[in-house]
């Protein structure tokens, strides 16, 4: 479950509550290089910052700066940028470089940057010496709404997205508004789709609220993004709280990734961005649960209407001559497949989500007609 308090410097702490696993999510502005953001972490002879070649020139050294005062010693790695390299060759760089410098299973892992950073510092955390202490330092939007949260972790395989991985948990998540001021366009809308998500499938007035201030957020207004991270990191931790290993529950969060999924593997790692592959997946969704019977079609078009504001494509790409064949084919390697049957996450029009399994045939006729 989640919970929600307000620190002395006025940040949002929302607490995921998992036993003894259980971690605080810091929301708030200029977080980053205040020594009292990291006080409460294990200690340690060591910690290592694993960030990559956008993100180490603009906050490296202001994280390395302030952990240096916690620390005897603080490593970097820097990996290549971009979904292509969330690969074995750069968890091995990680591997690499803690050995080479002697870590310990003390050592911190400190993971800064966007999702693809903190998936893989993440895995890499849990495998090193069998498991040391990481945390997340989210700097996308998207990082901060969800990647970051919940102990997902993985690398991809050329045949599935995310496919290799473990559940492990931070040991804390600390968002700092601030970084997101230079986050490219593109990107900030990819981190709204993630957003987004977060109305159909639990909170019908966050949608309300969404649709109120999507041209706030997209310029970047510091109390609806505020607003926006917290609300979504109290739905996450709320839903991880109740289902940590998605035996049912945690599947919900992935309304839109199916299909989802299925672009950003049929055009290759990188060519659109996660997030507007889960908005444009979201499209689908809705319009498949619209086939099922489920939402209606005003709600299709409501969360099409707020999907293209937030500046994210709302049509599939073609995958080949037989496209929709080709969208089942990628989307049977979905984790949320059992026995090679597909189960999508579907929505309601009272704000509800379902897991089902859907006809091939009313799948393929979505996926065409929500192809251009
Ligand atoms: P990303 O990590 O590739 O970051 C997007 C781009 O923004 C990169 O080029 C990055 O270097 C750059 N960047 C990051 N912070 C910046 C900043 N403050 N200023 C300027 N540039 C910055 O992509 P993402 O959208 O953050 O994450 C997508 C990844 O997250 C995917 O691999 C996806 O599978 C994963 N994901 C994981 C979970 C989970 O639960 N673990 C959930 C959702 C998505
Ligand atoms: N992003 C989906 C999940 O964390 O379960």
């Amino acid at each position: 479950m989640a919970d929600t308090s307000i620190t002395q410097g006025g940040s949002a702490q929302v607490t995921i509550d998992l036993g003894e696993r259980s971690y605080p999510i810091l929301i708030g502005s200029g977080l980053l290089d205040v020594t009292s953001t990291w006080q409460d972490l294990p200690r340690a002879a060591q910690a290592m910052i694993v960030t990559n070649d956008t993100v180490a020139p603009l906050y490296g050294d202001r994280l390395a700066r302030v952990l240096a005062g916690i620390y005897g010693r603080v490593h970097t790695v820097v990996l290549p940028d971009g979904e292509q390299y969330k690969t074995w060759q750069s968890l091995n760089r990680i591997f690499d470089a803690l050995l080479q410098q002697g870590c310990d299973r003390k050592t911190v892992l400190f993971a800064l940057g966007g999702g693809v950073v903190g998936d893989m510092t993440g895995f890499a955390a849990a495998c090193y010496m069998r498991g040391v202490p990481f945390v997340q330092v989210p700097t996308t939007l998207l990082a901060q709404v969800d990647s970051s949260v919940g102990g997902k972790t993985a690398i991809n395989h050329p045949l599935g997205k995310n496919m290799i991985g473990a559940f492990y948990q931070p040991r804390k998540v600390v968002c700092d508004l601030d970084v997101l001021r230079s986050l490219p366009v593109r990107e900030l809308s990819a981190g709204l789709a993630e957003v987004i998500k977060y109305g159909p499938i639990h909170d019908l007035a966050f949608l309300d609220w969404l649709e109120a201030h999507m041209e706030d957020l997209r310029r970047c207004d510091p109390t609806a993004l505020a607003h926006a991270v917290q609300r979504s990191c109290e739905i996450k931790a709320r839903v991880v709280g109740l289902d940590e290993r998605e035996s049912g529950l945690r599947a919900i969060l992935n309304f839109g990734h199916t299909f989802g999924h299925a672009i950003e593997a049929g055009l290759g790692y990188g060519e659109w961005l996660h997030g507007e592959a889960v908005g444009c997946g979201m499209v689908m969704a809705a319009t498949l649960s619209h086939r099922m019977g489920l939402l209606s079609a005003a709600g299709v078009e409501r969360l099409r209407t707020l999907i293209q504001r937030a500046g994210l494509p709302v049509s599939g790409p073609r995958l080949g001559v037989n496209n929709a064949a080709r969208y089942l084919e990628l989307m049977r390697v979905d984790k949320k497949a059992e026995a090679g049957e597909i189960r999508f996450v579907l929505v309601d029009d009272a704000g509800q989500a379902h897991v089902r399994p859907a006809p091939d045939a009313w799948v393929a006729e979505v996926v065409d007609a929500c192809c251009v």
